[in-house]
């Protein structure tokens, strides 16, 4: 696998310039309510990108190393998807609050994604090329990942949203208890 240093993607200054924008000046501006209500949404986007590719398997196609180390990510997602939003809802249970964050994290997520995706295939000399452009209709468009990004985000908004109310811990258990992914993962001891 090649190491992301020598891949010839240069990722140091996008990743330098987020930090610096959430961490530096967005996060000292916001109530430690906002911070929290930010973690349980980004966690409930990270759930549902899991929830997304592993049920349509959509890396099949792709390095069987990458994949597996993205299928196990997804499946960790899937799996602590409650927490934050447990936490946020122990602490302030504010549907305000939960709106506010989910407004942010949603406008702040599809503008960077959609910003570094833009970066990297310019890079890649792959942003002028009628085959990518195809590529991402099918995705958003075939693929329905545009329809279930609003759909999820709505569901998001509900006031009554919990998610235990999710029924997709059976994809995060189906990938972690294969026993090929299994032979993969090292079982690191508890402190
Ligand atoms: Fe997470």
């Amino acid at each position: 696998m090649a190491q992301p240093g020598k891949l010839g993607v240069d990722f140091k200054g996008f990743v330098a310039a987020i930090g610096w924008f959430n961490y530096k000046l967005l996060e000292p501006l916001l109530p430690r309510g906002i911070h929290l209500a930010n973690i349980a949404c980004i966690e409930h986007l990270n759930a549902y990108l899991g929830d997304f590719y592993l049920q349509r398997d959509l890396l099949k196609n792709s390095d069987p190393k990458m994949k597996r180390l993205f299928y196990w990510h997804f499946a960790e997602e899937i799996e602590h998807q409650r927490v934050a939003f447990d936490v946020f809802e122990h602490l302030y249970g504010s549907y305000f609050l939960r709106v506010i964050g989910a407004f942010l994290v949603i406008t702040l997520f599809f503008a960077i994604n959609t910003g570094g995706t833009l970066y990297f295939l310019w890079q890649d000399k792959c942003l002028f090329r009628s085959s990518t452009w195809r590529e991402c209709w099918n995705f958003m468009i075939k693929e329905s990942a545009l329809i279930n990004s609003l759909r999820n985000t709505l569901d998001y908004l509900r006031p009554a949203f919990n998610p235990a109310q999710k029924n997709n811990y059976r994809l995060a258990k189906r990938f972690l208890s294969d026993p090929d992914n299994k032979k993969s993962f090292k079982i690191c001891p508890t402190p």
